[in-house]
Protein backbone atom coordinates (compact mmCIF):
# COMPACT_ATOMS: atom_id res chain seq x y z
CA UNK A 1 0.00 0.00 0.00
CA UNK A 2 2.12 3.04 -1.11
CA UNK A 3 -0.24 4.99 -3.15
CA UNK A 4 -0.44 8.22 -1.22
CA UNK A 5 -4.12 9.35 -0.06
CA UNK A 6 -6.35 11.92 -2.29
CA UNK A 7 -5.68 14.77 0.89
CA UNK A 8 -2.01 14.21 0.74
CA UNK A 9 -2.25 14.82 -3.00
CA UNK A 10 -4.38 17.46 -3.48
CA UNK A 11 -5.40 20.43 -1.78
CA UNK A 12 -8.44 23.07 -1.04
CA UNK A 13 -7.42 25.12 -4.26
CA UNK A 14 -6.57 22.24 -6.78
CA UNK A 15 -8.99 20.78 -9.08
CA UNK A 16 -8.06 17.28 -10.19
CA UNK A 17 -8.54 16.98 -13.92
CA UNK A 18 -9.90 13.15 -14.13
CA UNK A 19 -9.46 12.34 -18.16
CA UNK A 20 -12.01 9.52 -19.55
CA UNK A 21 -11.86 9.92 -23.47
CA UNK A 22 -10.40 6.52 -23.07
CA UNK A 23 -13.37 5.12 -21.01
CA UNK A 24 -16.31 6.98 -20.91
CA UNK A 25 -15.36 8.38 -24.60
CA UNK A 26 -14.50 5.80 -26.08
CA UNK A 27 -18.15 4.34 -25.09
CA UNK A 28 -19.20 7.07 -28.12
CA UNK A 29 -20.96 4.71 -31.03
CA UNK A 30 -18.82 3.88 -33.63
CA UNK A 31 -15.25 5.09 -31.82
CA UNK A 32 -13.70 1.60 -31.56
CA UNK A 33 -9.68 2.27 -30.92
CA UNK A 34 -7.02 -0.37 -30.82
CA UNK A 35 -4.48 -0.46 -28.38
CA UNK A 36 -1.64 1.89 -30.55
CA UNK A 37 -4.28 4.72 -30.72
CA UNK A 38 -5.41 3.96 -27.20
CA UNK A 39 -1.52 4.25 -26.87
CA UNK A 40 -0.75 7.37 -28.65
CA UNK A 41 -4.31 9.01 -26.69
CA UNK A 42 -2.56 8.44 -23.33
CA UNK A 43 0.44 10.07 -24.49
CA UNK A 44 -0.68 12.88 -25.40
CA UNK A 45 -3.06 13.24 -22.34
CA UNK A 46 0.16 12.91 -20.28
CA UNK A 47 1.78 16.06 -22.24
CA UNK A 48 -1.27 17.56 -21.54
CA UNK A 49 -0.66 17.07 -17.95
CA UNK A 50 -4.05 15.49 -16.33
CA UNK A 51 -3.78 13.75 -13.37
CA UNK A 52 -6.21 10.96 -13.82
CA UNK A 53 -6.61 8.80 -17.04
CA UNK A 54 -9.49 6.52 -16.80
CA UNK A 55 -7.79 3.84 -19.50
CA UNK A 56 -10.54 1.88 -19.54
CA UNK A 57 -13.13 -0.85 -18.41
CA UNK A 58 -10.82 -4.07 -18.46
CA UNK A 59 -13.48 -6.97 -17.60
CA UNK A 60 -15.38 -5.53 -20.78
CA UNK A 61 -13.48 -7.50 -23.30
CA UNK A 62 -9.58 -8.56 -23.87
CA UNK A 63 -9.30 -5.86 -25.60
CA UNK A 64 -10.30 -3.42 -23.35
CA UNK A 65 -8.04 -5.36 -20.98
CA UNK A 66 -4.76 -5.49 -22.82
CA UNK A 67 -5.04 -1.32 -23.51
CA UNK A 68 -5.71 -0.88 -19.94
CA UNK A 69 -2.78 -3.03 -19.30
CA UNK A 70 -0.26 -0.72 -21.92
CA UNK A 71 -0.86 2.15 -20.93
CA UNK A 72 -0.28 1.21 -17.28
CA UNK A 73 2.62 -0.48 -18.01
CA UNK A 74 4.30 2.66 -20.39
CA UNK A 75 2.74 6.38 -19.53
CA UNK A 76 4.33 8.19 -16.91
CA UNK A 77 3.08 10.88 -14.70
CA UNK A 78 -0.42 10.68 -14.48
CA UNK A 79 -2.45 8.24 -12.36
CA UNK A 80 -3.84 5.33 -14.12
CA UNK A 81 -7.46 4.33 -13.68
CA UNK A 82 -9.83 1.67 -14.54
CA UNK A 83 -13.34 1.57 -14.15
CA UNK A 84 -14.97 -1.65 -12.53
CA UNK A 85 -18.42 -2.80 -11.61
CA UNK A 86 -19.06 -3.98 -8.12
CA UNK A 87 -18.07 -7.79 -8.53
CA UNK A 88 -14.65 -9.01 -6.76
CA UNK A 89 -14.16 -10.68 -10.14
CA UNK A 90 -14.37 -6.79 -11.98
CA UNK A 91 -11.87 -5.42 -9.37
CA UNK A 92 -9.15 -8.44 -9.25
CA UNK A 93 -9.55 -7.80 -13.33
CA UNK A 94 -9.09 -3.97 -12.87
CA UNK A 95 -6.27 -3.96 -10.50
CA UNK A 96 -4.53 -6.71 -12.68
CA UNK A 97 -4.89 -4.34 -15.80
CA UNK A 98 -3.50 -0.91 -13.87
CA UNK A 99 -1.15 -2.68 -11.68
CA UNK A 100 1.89 -1.73 -13.60
CA UNK A 101 1.56 1.63 -13.38
CA UNK A 102 3.71 3.86 -11.07
CA UNK A 103 0.14 5.45 -9.53
CA UNK A 104 -3.11 3.53 -9.84
CA UNK A 105 -6.69 4.11 -8.71
CA UNK A 106 -9.75 1.47 -8.78
CA UNK A 107 -12.91 3.27 -10.06
CA UNK A 108 -15.98 1.14 -8.84
CA UNK A 109 -19.53 2.22 -9.21
CA UNK A 110 -22.93 0.75 -8.75
CA UNK A 111 -26.38 2.89 -9.50
CA UNK A 112 -28.27 4.29 -6.74
CA UNK A 113 -31.39 5.42 -8.92
CA UNK A 114 -34.94 3.72 -8.55
CA UNK A 115 -35.17 3.23 -12.11
CA UNK A 116 -31.84 2.27 -12.29
CA UNK A 117 -32.18 -0.76 -8.99
CA UNK A 118 -35.32 -2.00 -10.67
CA UNK A 119 -34.80 -2.31 -13.84
CA UNK A 120 -30.86 -2.82 -14.54
CA UNK A 121 -29.73 -3.84 -11.30
CA UNK A 122 -32.97 -5.83 -10.33
CA UNK A 123 -31.74 -5.34 -6.32
CA UNK A 124 -33.26 -3.88 -3.76
CA UNK A 125 -31.39 -0.65 -2.15
CA UNK A 126 -29.98 -3.19 0.81
CA UNK A 127 -28.64 -5.29 -1.91
CA UNK A 128 -26.91 -1.72 -3.73
CA UNK A 129 -25.28 -0.74 -0.10
CA UNK A 130 -23.49 -3.94 0.88
CA UNK A 131 -22.40 -4.03 -2.96
CA UNK A 132 -20.89 -0.81 -2.72
CA UNK A 133 -19.19 -1.47 1.17
CA UNK A 134 -18.03 -4.69 -0.36
CA UNK A 135 -16.55 -3.99 -3.88
CA UNK A 136 -14.84 -0.60 -1.77
CA UNK A 137 -13.50 -2.84 0.46
CA UNK A 138 -12.15 -5.23 -1.72
CA UNK A 139 -10.27 -2.43 -4.19
CA UNK A 140 -8.73 -1.02 -0.39
CA UNK A 141 -7.16 -4.50 -0.17
CA UNK A 142 -5.26 -3.35 -3.70
CA UNK A 143 -4.91 0.65 -3.21
CA UNK A 144 -5.62 3.46 -1.27
CA UNK A 145 -6.97 5.44 -3.89
CA UNK A 146 -10.11 3.83 -4.65
CA UNK A 147 -13.22 6.11 -6.29
CA UNK A 148 -17.08 5.50 -6.06
CA UNK A 149 -19.55 6.51 -8.39
CA UNK A 150 -23.34 5.87 -7.20
CA UNK A 151 -24.55 6.13 -10.83
CA UNK A 152 -27.61 8.16 -11.77
CA UNK A 153 -26.93 10.04 -9.00
CA UNK A 154 -29.05 13.13 -10.09
CA UNK A 155 -32.41 10.53 -10.29
CA UNK A 156 -31.50 8.80 -6.89
CA UNK A 157 -33.42 9.40 -3.54
CA UNK A 158 -30.91 12.05 -1.87
CA UNK A 159 -31.14 10.24 1.65
CA UNK A 160 -30.47 6.39 -0.14
CA UNK A 161 -27.14 8.10 -1.62
CA UNK A 162 -25.84 9.82 1.19
CA UNK A 163 -26.25 6.58 3.20
CA UNK A 164 -24.21 4.70 -0.11
CA UNK A 165 -21.91 7.61 -0.18
CA UNK A 166 -20.71 7.69 3.76
CA UNK A 167 -20.65 3.03 3.67
CA UNK A 168 -18.30 3.69 0.68
CA UNK A 169 -16.21 6.63 2.80
CA UNK A 170 -16.17 4.39 5.89
CA UNK A 171 -15.20 1.17 3.95
CA UNK A 172 -12.22 3.47 2.36
CA UNK A 173 -13.10 5.38 -0.74
CA UNK A 174 -11.50 8.43 -1.12
CA UNK A 175 -12.80 10.04 -4.01
CA UNK A 176 -17.07 10.25 -4.40
CA UNK A 177 -17.30 10.93 -8.01
CA UNK A 178 -21.00 12.10 -8.20
CA UNK A 179 -22.30 11.65 -11.76
CA UNK A 180 -24.86 12.63 -13.54
CA UNK A 181 -25.69 10.19 -15.81
CA UNK A 182 -28.55 11.10 -18.12
CA UNK A 183 -27.27 14.89 -18.51
CA UNK A 184 -30.33 15.49 -16.67
CA UNK A 185 -29.21 18.21 -13.65
CA UNK A 186 -29.24 21.97 -14.24
CA UNK A 187 -26.54 24.29 -12.62
CA UNK A 188 -28.26 25.06 -9.91
CA UNK A 189 -29.91 22.04 -8.73
CA UNK A 190 -26.33 20.10 -9.10
CA UNK A 191 -24.70 22.61 -7.32
CA UNK A 192 -27.08 22.41 -4.20
CA UNK A 193 -26.90 18.89 -4.60
CA UNK A 194 -22.82 19.18 -4.56
CA UNK A 195 -22.96 21.27 -1.89
CA UNK A 196 -25.45 19.48 0.32
CA UNK A 197 -23.79 15.98 -0.08
CA UNK A 198 -20.53 17.77 1.47
CA UNK A 199 -22.77 18.68 4.35
CA UNK A 200 -24.10 15.25 4.84
CA UNK A 201 -21.48 12.56 4.45
CA UNK A 202 -18.85 12.95 6.87
CA UNK A 203 -14.54 12.40 6.02
CA UNK A 204 -11.69 12.47 4.53
CA UNK A 205 -12.70 12.74 0.69
CA UNK A 206 -12.29 14.76 -2.14
CA UNK A 207 -15.75 15.34 -4.10
CA UNK A 208 -15.88 14.95 -7.36
CA UNK A 209 -18.17 15.41 -10.60
CA UNK A 210 -18.96 13.08 -14.04
CA UNK A 211 -21.90 15.26 -16.09
CA UNK A 212 -23.15 14.01 -19.04
CA UNK A 213 -24.13 16.43 -21.93
CA UNK A 214 -27.77 15.22 -22.59
CA UNK A 215 -29.07 19.12 -22.04
CA UNK A 216 -25.84 20.58 -23.28
CA UNK A 217 -25.42 21.70 -19.31
CA UNK A 218 -22.12 18.86 -18.57
CA UNK A 219 -19.74 22.21 -18.76
CA UNK A 220 -22.06 24.43 -16.75
CA UNK A 221 -22.62 21.88 -13.92
CA UNK A 222 -18.92 20.70 -13.57
CA UNK A 223 -19.02 24.35 -13.00
CA UNK A 224 -21.30 24.54 -10.78
CA UNK A 225 -20.03 21.17 -8.66
CA UNK A 226 -16.87 22.93 -8.47
CA UNK A 227 -18.27 26.26 -7.08
CA UNK A 228 -19.81 24.18 -4.48
CA UNK A 229 -16.88 22.36 -3.54
CA UNK A 230 -15.98 19.58 -6.29
CA UNK A 231 -12.18 19.28 -6.18
CA UNK A 232 -12.29 16.84 -9.09
CA UNK A 233 -13.41 17.34 -12.50
CA UNK A 234 -14.35 13.61 -14.69
CA UNK A 235 -14.07 15.12 -18.84
CA UNK A 236 -12.84 14.08 -21.95
CA UNK A 237 -10.73 15.71 -24.75
CA UNK A 238 -13.57 17.47 -26.83
CA UNK A 239 -16.97 16.14 -25.13
CA UNK A 240 -16.92 13.00 -26.70
CA UNK A 241 -18.31 10.17 -24.51
CA UNK A 242 -21.72 8.13 -24.49
CA UNK A 243 -24.64 9.68 -26.31
CA UNK A 244 -24.34 13.63 -26.12
CA UNK A 245 -21.09 13.03 -24.47
CA UNK A 246 -19.54 14.30 -21.58
CA UNK A 247 -18.09 17.27 -20.30
CA UNK A 248 -15.11 19.19 -22.93
CA UNK A 249 -11.82 18.94 -20.86
CA UNK A 250 -10.87 22.23 -22.77
CA UNK A 251 -14.31 24.17 -21.95
CA UNK A 252 -13.68 23.62 -17.76
CA UNK A 253 -9.78 24.14 -17.58
CA UNK A 254 -10.11 27.50 -20.18
CA UNK A 255 -13.26 28.84 -18.17
CA UNK A 256 -11.49 28.59 -14.83
CA UNK A 257 -8.26 29.83 -16.56
CA UNK A 258 -9.83 32.76 -17.80
CA UNK A 259 -12.25 33.41 -15.37
CA UNK A 260 -10.08 33.73 -11.78
CA UNK A 261 -12.58 36.03 -10.65
CA UNK A 262 -15.39 33.62 -10.75
CA UNK A 263 -13.05 30.82 -9.22
CA UNK A 264 -10.87 32.23 -7.14
CA UNK A 265 -7.86 30.56 -6.06
CA UNK A 266 -8.92 27.67 -7.84
CA UNK A 267 -5.77 25.86 -10.02
CA UNK A 268 -5.61 23.41 -12.99
CA UNK A 269 -2.06 21.54 -13.47
CA UNK A 270 -2.57 21.62 -17.27
CA UNK A 271 -0.64 22.42 -20.39
CA UNK A 272 -3.17 24.17 -22.14
CA UNK A 273 -0.62 24.96 -25.43
CA UNK A 274 -1.30 21.17 -25.94
CA UNK A 275 -5.37 21.41 -25.77
CA UNK A 276 -5.95 22.07 -29.44
CA UNK A 277 -3.06 19.16 -30.57
CA UNK A 278 -4.93 16.83 -28.24
CA UNK A 279 -8.30 17.95 -29.88
CA UNK A 280 -6.65 17.23 -33.01
CA UNK A 281 -5.12 13.75 -32.38
CA UNK A 282 -8.38 12.70 -30.19
CA UNK A 283 -10.44 14.05 -33.20
CA UNK A 284 -8.37 11.69 -35.94
CA UNK A 285 -8.09 9.19 -33.53
CA UNK A 286 -11.72 8.38 -32.52
CA UNK A 287 -13.42 9.48 -36.29
CA UNK A 288 -15.16 12.30 -34.36
CA UNK A 289 -14.71 15.78 -36.22
CA UNK A 290 -14.86 18.45 -34.10
CA UNK A 291 -17.61 21.27 -34.83
CA UNK A 292 -15.92 24.41 -36.75
CA UNK A 293 -17.42 26.63 -34.07
CA UNK A 294 -16.41 24.53 -30.90
CA UNK A 295 -15.41 26.43 -27.97
CA UNK A 296 -11.65 26.88 -27.59
CA UNK A 297 -10.63 23.86 -29.65
CA UNK A 298 -12.96 24.10 -32.91
CA UNK A 299 -11.11 26.38 -35.76
CA UNK A 300 -13.15 29.25 -35.56
CA UNK A 301 -12.54 30.02 -32.68
CA UNK A 302 -10.46 32.58 -32.76
CA UNK A 303 -11.86 33.47 -36.49
CA UNK A 304 -13.12 37.11 -36.85
CA UNK A 305 -15.81 36.93 -40.03
CA UNK A 306 -17.19 40.62 -39.55
CA UNK A 307 -14.80 43.16 -40.72
CA UNK A 308 -15.54 45.40 -37.33
CA UNK A 309 -14.13 42.84 -35.59
CA UNK A 310 -10.79 42.12 -37.63
CA UNK A 311 -10.09 45.86 -37.53
CA UNK A 312 -10.78 45.51 -33.94
CA UNK A 313 -8.54 42.51 -33.51
CA UNK A 314 -6.02 43.70 -35.50
CA UNK A 315 -5.44 46.98 -33.34
CA UNK A 316 -5.72 45.13 -30.22
CA UNK A 317 -6.49 41.38 -30.13
CA UNK A 318 -8.29 41.62 -26.48
CA UNK A 319 -11.17 43.87 -28.40
CA UNK A 320 -12.81 40.17 -29.29
CA UNK A 321 -10.82 37.53 -28.05
CA UNK A 322 -10.89 36.62 -24.18
CA UNK A 323 -8.35 34.16 -24.86
CA UNK A 324 -4.32 34.35 -26.16
CA UNK A 325 -4.70 30.95 -29.22
CA UNK A 326 -1.22 30.59 -28.57
CA UNK A 327 -2.52 30.18 -25.10
CA UNK A 328 -4.58 26.49 -26.24
CA UNK A 329 -1.93 25.68 -29.05
CA UNK A 330 -4.07 27.70 -31.89
CA UNK A 331 -1.47 28.66 -33.44
CA UNK A 332 -0.59 29.67 -37.38
CA UNK A 333 -0.57 26.48 -39.60
CA UNK A 334 3.11 26.99 -40.96
CA UNK A 335 4.46 25.72 -44.17
CA UNK A 336 7.41 23.00 -43.48
CA UNK A 337 8.27 20.65 -46.04
CA UNK A 338 8.36 19.91 -49.62
CA UNK A 339 9.20 17.47 -52.16
CA UNK A 340 12.52 17.13 -51.66
CA UNK A 341 12.40 17.06 -47.88
CA UNK A 342 14.67 13.82 -46.93
CA UNK A 343 13.50 11.19 -44.31
CA UNK A 344 15.78 13.05 -41.55
CA UNK A 345 13.79 16.16 -42.40
CA UNK A 346 10.70 14.27 -42.30
CA UNK A 347 11.31 13.27 -38.78
CA UNK A 348 12.74 16.31 -37.00
CA UNK A 349 9.40 17.95 -38.33
CA UNK A 350 7.33 15.91 -36.92
CA UNK A 351 9.28 15.70 -33.88
CA UNK A 352 9.24 19.69 -33.40
CA UNK A 353 5.71 19.03 -33.55
CA UNK A 354 5.65 16.29 -30.34
CA UNK A 355 5.24 13.26 -32.62
CA UNK A 356 8.57 10.56 -32.66
CA UNK A 357 6.95 8.24 -34.49
CA UNK A 358 9.95 5.71 -35.75
CA UNK A 359 10.02 1.94 -37.21
CA UNK A 360 7.49 0.57 -39.47
CA UNK A 361 5.08 3.48 -38.35
CA UNK A 362 8.15 6.06 -39.45
CA UNK A 363 8.53 4.37 -42.53
CA UNK A 364 4.94 4.23 -43.91
CA UNK A 365 4.28 7.96 -42.57
CA UNK A 366 7.37 8.76 -44.97
CA UNK A 367 6.11 6.72 -47.84
CA UNK A 368 2.48 8.49 -47.54
CA UNK A 369 4.40 11.77 -47.25
CA UNK A 370 6.50 11.12 -50.13
CA UNK A 371 3.11 10.10 -52.38
CA UNK A 372 1.56 13.60 -50.78
CA UNK A 373 4.71 15.35 -51.60
CA UNK A 374 4.57 14.59 -55.06
CA UNK A 375 1.15 16.29 -55.77
CA UNK A 376 1.08 18.92 -53.23
CA UNK A 377 4.16 21.52 -53.68
CA UNK A 378 4.49 22.05 -49.47
CA UNK A 379 2.99 20.11 -46.84
CA UNK A 380 2.36 22.27 -43.33
CA UNK A 381 2.71 21.52 -40.17
CA UNK A 382 -1.34 20.85 -39.81
CA UNK A 383 -0.85 17.88 -42.90
CA UNK A 384 2.75 16.60 -41.19
CA UNK A 385 0.20 16.24 -38.16
CA UNK A 386 -2.55 14.68 -39.73
CA UNK A 387 -0.67 12.27 -41.62
CA UNK A 388 1.68 11.41 -38.64
CA UNK A 389 -1.95 10.33 -36.22
CA UNK A 390 -2.75 8.63 -39.54
CA UNK A 391 0.09 6.46 -39.63
CA UNK A 392 -0.35 5.51 -35.34
CA UNK A 393 -0.27 1.47 -35.26
CA UNK A 394 1.68 2.02 -38.59
CA UNK A 395 3.18 -1.70 -37.27
CA UNK A 396 0.02 -2.96 -37.04
CA UNK A 397 -1.03 -5.76 -39.94
CA UNK A 398 -4.20 -4.34 -41.16
CA UNK A 399 -6.80 -6.74 -42.90
CA UNK A 400 -7.07 -4.02 -45.96
CA UNK A 401 -4.42 -2.15 -47.57
CA UNK A 402 -4.99 0.37 -50.31
CA UNK A 403 -2.83 0.23 -53.09
CA UNK A 404 -4.21 2.68 -55.87
CA UNK A 405 -7.17 4.20 -57.28
CA UNK A 406 -8.23 5.24 -60.88
CA UNK A 407 -11.51 7.09 -61.16
CA UNK A 408 -12.72 8.11 -64.82
CA UNK A 409 -16.30 9.47 -65.54
CA UNK A 410 -18.04 12.82 -65.76
CA UNK A 411 -21.31 14.38 -66.18
CA UNK A 412 -22.47 12.70 -69.81
CA UNK A 413 -20.19 8.94 -68.53
CA UNK A 414 -20.69 6.95 -65.81
CA UNK A 415 -18.07 7.03 -62.90
CA UNK A 416 -16.18 4.16 -63.00
CA UNK A 417 -13.63 3.33 -60.26
CA UNK A 418 -10.49 0.77 -60.73
CA UNK A 419 -9.17 0.16 -57.25
CA UNK A 420 -5.67 -2.22 -55.83
CA UNK A 421 -6.03 -3.13 -52.41
CA UNK A 422 -4.19 -6.13 -50.48
CA UNK A 423 -7.05 -8.15 -48.96
CA UNK A 424 -5.23 -10.61 -46.23
CA UNK A 425 -1.64 -10.01 -48.01
CA UNK A 426 -3.15 -10.56 -51.40
CA UNK A 427 -3.44 -8.35 -54.29
CA UNK A 428 -6.40 -7.59 -55.76
CA UNK A 429 -8.04 -5.41 -58.19
CA UNK A 430 -11.66 -4.77 -59.09
CA UNK A 431 -13.87 -2.36 -61.35
CA UNK A 432 -17.07 -0.68 -60.30
CA UNK A 433 -19.02 2.07 -61.50
CA UNK A 434 -21.36 4.13 -59.00
CA UNK A 435 -23.36 7.20 -58.42
CA UNK A 436 -20.42 9.21 -58.86
CA UNK A 437 -17.19 8.76 -58.18
CA UNK A 438 -16.85 8.39 -54.42
CA UNK A 439 -19.86 6.01 -54.84
CA UNK A 440 -17.50 3.94 -57.30
CA UNK A 441 -14.77 3.69 -55.73
CA UNK A 442 -16.37 2.76 -51.92
CA UNK A 443 -18.34 0.15 -53.99
CA UNK A 444 -15.14 -1.31 -55.51
CA UNK A 445 -13.87 -1.19 -52.10
CA UNK A 446 -17.32 -3.24 -50.64
CA UNK A 447 -16.84 -5.46 -53.79
CA UNK A 448 -12.69 -6.06 -52.72
CA UNK A 449 -13.29 -7.00 -49.09
CA UNK A 450 -16.87 -8.48 -49.38
CA UNK A 451 -18.21 -6.60 -46.70
CA UNK A 452 -21.80 -5.82 -46.02
CA UNK A 453 -23.82 -3.33 -44.46
CA UNK A 454 -24.30 0.88 -45.43
CA UNK A 455 -22.43 4.14 -44.62
CA UNK A 456 -24.44 6.05 -42.05
CA UNK A 457 -22.21 8.94 -42.18
CA UNK A 458 -20.15 10.91 -44.13
CA UNK A 459 -18.42 13.70 -44.19
CA UNK A 460 -15.32 15.80 -46.44
CA UNK A 461 -13.75 18.87 -44.42
CA UNK A 462 -10.06 20.10 -45.89
CA UNK A 463 -7.18 20.40 -43.26
CA UNK A 464 -6.13 23.11 -43.48
CA UNK A 465 -7.35 26.69 -46.31
CA UNK A 466 -7.00 26.50 -49.98
CA UNK A 467 -8.04 24.23 -53.30
CA UNK A 468 -4.88 22.28 -52.56
CA UNK A 469 -5.80 21.33 -48.64
CA UNK A 470 -5.69 17.25 -47.88
CA UNK A 471 -9.08 16.19 -47.96
CA UNK A 472 -9.93 14.67 -44.62
CA UNK A 473 -12.87 11.89 -44.68
CA UNK A 474 -15.04 10.63 -41.67
CA UNK A 475 -17.17 8.18 -41.96
CA UNK A 476 -19.07 5.91 -40.38
CA UNK A 477 -20.54 2.44 -41.35
CA UNK A 478 -22.40 -0.48 -39.81
CA UNK A 479 -21.82 -3.85 -40.76
CA UNK A 480 -25.02 -6.27 -41.34
CA UNK A 481 -24.62 -7.75 -38.03
CA UNK A 482 -25.26 -3.50 -36.32
CA UNK A 483 -21.30 -3.13 -35.65
CA UNK A 484 -20.72 0.32 -36.37
CA UNK A 485 -17.33 1.89 -36.98
CA UNK A 486 -16.01 5.26 -37.78
CA UNK A 487 -12.64 5.53 -40.18
CA UNK A 488 -10.83 8.85 -41.52
CA UNK A 489 -8.82 9.21 -44.55
CA UNK A 490 -6.84 11.77 -45.77
CA UNK A 491 -5.31 12.26 -49.16
CA UNK A 492 -4.88 15.34 -51.55
CA UNK A 493 -8.02 14.07 -53.36
CA UNK A 494 -11.52 13.23 -52.23
CA UNK A 495 -12.48 10.18 -53.70
CA UNK A 496 -8.72 8.53 -52.80
CA UNK A 497 -9.56 9.87 -49.00
CA UNK A 498 -12.94 8.65 -49.35
CA UNK A 499 -11.68 5.24 -50.43
CA UNK A 500 -9.03 5.30 -47.25
CA UNK A 501 -11.64 5.92 -45.12
CA UNK A 502 -13.63 2.89 -45.37
CA UNK A 503 -10.89 0.89 -45.80
CA UNK A 504 -10.11 2.34 -42.32
CA UNK A 505 -13.30 1.55 -40.85
CA UNK A 506 -13.33 -1.87 -42.39
CA UNK A 507 -10.25 -2.76 -40.29
CA UNK A 508 -11.70 -1.89 -37.10
CA UNK A 509 -14.76 -4.58 -37.83
CA UNK A 510 -11.79 -6.82 -38.80
CA UNK A 511 -10.29 -6.23 -35.82
CA UNK A 512 -13.61 -6.69 -33.73
CA UNK A 513 -14.30 -9.79 -35.45
CA UNK A 514 -10.92 -11.33 -34.97
CA UNK A 515 -11.14 -10.23 -31.65
CA UNK A 516 -14.62 -12.75 -30.90
CA UNK A 517 -15.75 -9.51 -28.91
CA UNK A 518 -19.49 -8.62 -29.65
CA UNK A 519 -19.48 -4.61 -29.22
CA UNK A 520 -23.43 -4.65 -29.20
CA UNK A 521 -24.08 -6.88 -26.76
CA UNK A 522 -26.64 -5.81 -24.24
CA UNK A 523 -24.78 -7.82 -20.88
CA UNK A 524 -21.50 -6.29 -22.30
CA UNK A 525 -20.28 -4.84 -18.96
CA UNK A 526 -19.46 -2.12 -21.37
CA UNK A 527 -22.60 -0.93 -21.42
CA UNK A 528 -23.44 1.40 -18.65
CA UNK A 529 -26.21 3.38 -17.80
O1 LIG B 1 -22.04 8.32 -16.40
C1 LIG B 1 -21.76 7.54 -15.46
O2 LIG B 1 -22.52 7.35 -14.50
C2 LIG B 1 -20.49 6.83 -15.53
C3 LIG B 1 -20.05 6.18 -14.26
C4 LIG B 1 -19.34 4.92 -14.48
C5 LIG B 1 -19.24 7.15 -13.45
O3 LIG B 1 -19.81 6.89 -16.53
ZN1 LIG C 1 -20.45 8.59 -17.82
Amino acid sequence: MSEQTMSERTSADRVIIFDTTLRDGEQSPGISLDVGEKLEIAEQLARLGVDYIEAGFPIASQGDFEAVHAIASSIEGPTICGLSRTAHKDIDRCWEAIEPATNRRIHTFIATSPTHMEHKLKMSPAQVLAEAISAVGRAREYTDDVEFSPEDASRSDFDFMCDVLQAAVDAGAGTLNIPDTVGFATPLEWSERIRAIRERVSGDYVISTHCHNDLGLAVANSLAAVEAGARQVECTINGIGERAGNAAMEEIVMALRTRPDSYPGLEVDIRTEELAKSSRIVSRLTGYPVQYNKAVVGRNAFAHEAGIHQHGVLNERTTYEIMDPAAVGQGESQLVLGKHSGRAAFRDALQKLGHDIHGDALNSAFTRFKELADRKVQLSDADLEALAIEEVGGSVQHAYEFVSLDVSGGTASTPTADLVMRVAGDEVAVTCEGDGMVDASCSAVKLATGAEGRMTDYNVTSVTGGVDALADVALTFESVEGVKVSGRGLSTDVVEASARAFIGALNKIARIRESGEDPNAVDRPGHIG
